[in-house]
């Protein structure tokens, strides 16, 4: 079995994506907003979020791929669904579970960009501590963590855990679990 390490609380999750959906209103005023959530890992976010946020909000998705099953990055990120909302003239945050290498986040940036979006925005509830491009942090940021594996809150191994209604460090393998 793996061993689940408590690292984030789901009120600490709660309390600060309330605190993220006050800054992006504070900055984009009263104006509607379009959500544009990543599939799969961020629907906890994007529902916490969405709730708290104020106003006309416009919710959608996207996928990619970029992690296989394995737990590490391929480097090749691929648009697996599109959004159906149109997003040109909108004010448009993406919002992403975890920034890891930021290579995700560099890909959806270019490919909404070009769509003429009236501000394009990123919120993600977790960023891994690990140097990267400046280009690849997000806008708004939930918790700033280590370079661990994590799971829940929408975050998985292999399918597995994203329904947990914390953030986690997953370690450890039972050699007889399999
Ligand atoms: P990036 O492109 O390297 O920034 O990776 C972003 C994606 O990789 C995230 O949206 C997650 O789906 C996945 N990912 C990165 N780190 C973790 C982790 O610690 N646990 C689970 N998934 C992760
Ligand atoms: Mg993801």
């Amino acid at each position: 079995m793996h061993q689940l390490e408590v690292l984030l609380t789901p009120e600490q999750l709660h309390t600060r994506a309330t605190e993220l959906a006050q800054a992006i209103r504070a900055d984009i005023g009263d104006a509607p907003v379009v959500l544009l959530g990543v599939l799969k890992g961020a629907f906890p976010f994007l529902t916490d979020l969405s709730r708290a946020l104020e106003g006309d909000v416009l919710i959608d998705f996207v996928q990619i791929s970029s992690y296989g099953d394995d737990r590490s990055s391929s480097g090749v990120v691929r648009l697996i669904k599109d959004h159906d909302v149109n997003i040109q003239g909108q004010h448009v945050v993406i919002v992403e579970d975890i920034v890891d290498s930021g290579l995700s986040l560099r890909f959806l940036r270019e490919l909404l960009s070009v769509r003429q979006p009236l501000s394009l925005k990123t919120a993600a509830m977790l960023q891994k501590d690990v140097p990267r491009d400046l280009d690849t942090h997000a806008d708004y940021i939930g918790f700033v963590i280590p370079d661990v594996y994590v799971v829940g809150y929408g975050l998985d191994d292999a399918e597995r855990y994203r329904n947990l209604p914390y953030v986690a460090v997953l370690s450890g393998h039972s050699p007889a679990a399999g």
